[in-house]
């Protein structure tokens, strides 16, 4: 059995959640899909293959972005596990926009995960999550997730929430801004997974590309990108009855 990840991440908690999980079937190739301008249609699957698909839940959904370069894959019939990656809040209609997309590219989906990992932007809320009980969490959900892998006259249809239509998108706009002494390395410019950042001033931001993912903010390696505070501050005051209290981990088999 070859097993993959398929992730779009833009700060890597996406990407952590999803390889917790699949280790635990095998050795596991990983393939990034929130790098901008990369083939993401040579990448295809075949019966025998297992896919973990993951991606955040931005605004409840799977980040457009995200569904545009996944949706590019063959999977001839592989199956697939979808993850949903959110950051204590919700995950409202993510699985089941990502478990239709994924059909729709020929997968077989056979499970879903909902991880709760820390908030790209709030990290108050799920702060160091996945921490060592989700591990042990994630790590059980896939031993059963491998036994339904082996039992392939079970794999029948199952219930993942959501609801369609879909909600519709709603975030807070947060564009990062940039400090006056940066740099232009232009690491920004090739990792931003919506190409959002100018090639020639790494210090301008199209805001009508941008999709506050975070990634910049992240990897900026002399911490020169960042996201105003006051709003940041505000948005959590906001949401601070909905993202309290611990989230846990859920499978749907
Ligand atoms: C634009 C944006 C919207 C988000 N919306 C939600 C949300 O609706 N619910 C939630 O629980 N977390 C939300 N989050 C938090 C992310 O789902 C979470 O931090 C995830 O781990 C980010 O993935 P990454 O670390 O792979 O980039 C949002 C984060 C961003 C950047």
């Amino acid at each position: 059995m070859n097993v993959y990840t398929m992730y779009f991440s833009p700060t890597g908690g996406t990407r952590q959640a999803a390889r917790i999980l699949a280790e635990e079937l095998g050795t596991l190739q990983e393939m990034d899909f929130s790098l901008p301008g990369k083939d993401y249609g040579m990448y295809r699957f075949e019966p025998g293959d297992v896919c973990f698909v993951a991606v955040p839940s931005f605004g409840g959904r799977v980040p457009t972005a995200a569904l545009v370069n996944l949706t590019k894959v063959q999977a001839h019939g592989a199956a697939a596990v979808v993850v949903a990656a959110y950051g204590n809040r919700a995950y409202e209609d993510t699985l089941l926009e990502l478990r239709k997309a994924m059909e729709g590219c020929g997968f077989k989906v056979v499970a879903a995960v909902a991880a709760v990992t820390e908030h790209s932007i709030m990290s108050r809320y799920g702060k160091g999550r996945p921490d060592q009980e989700d591990k042990m969490a994630l790590k059980a959900m896939a031993a059963k997730i491998r036994e339904k892998l082996g039992k392939p006259q079970s794999w029948k249809d199952f219930f993942v929430p959501g609801r369609y239509p879909y909600k519709e998108y709603h975030t807070i706009p947060l564009v990062p801004e940039t400090d006056k002494d940066c740099r232009a390395c232009g690491l920004c410019v090739r990792r931003c997974p919506v190409g959002a950042i100018s090639k020639k001033d790494p210090r301008k931001t199209d805001d009508r590309r941008c999709i506050s993912c975070m990634r910049c903010v992240a990897i900026c390696p002399e911490h020169k990108k960042r996201v105003n505070k006051m709003l940041v501050f505000a948005a959590s005051m906001k949401l601070k009855k909905a993202c309290s209290g611990r989230k846990e981990n859920e499978l749907f088999l």
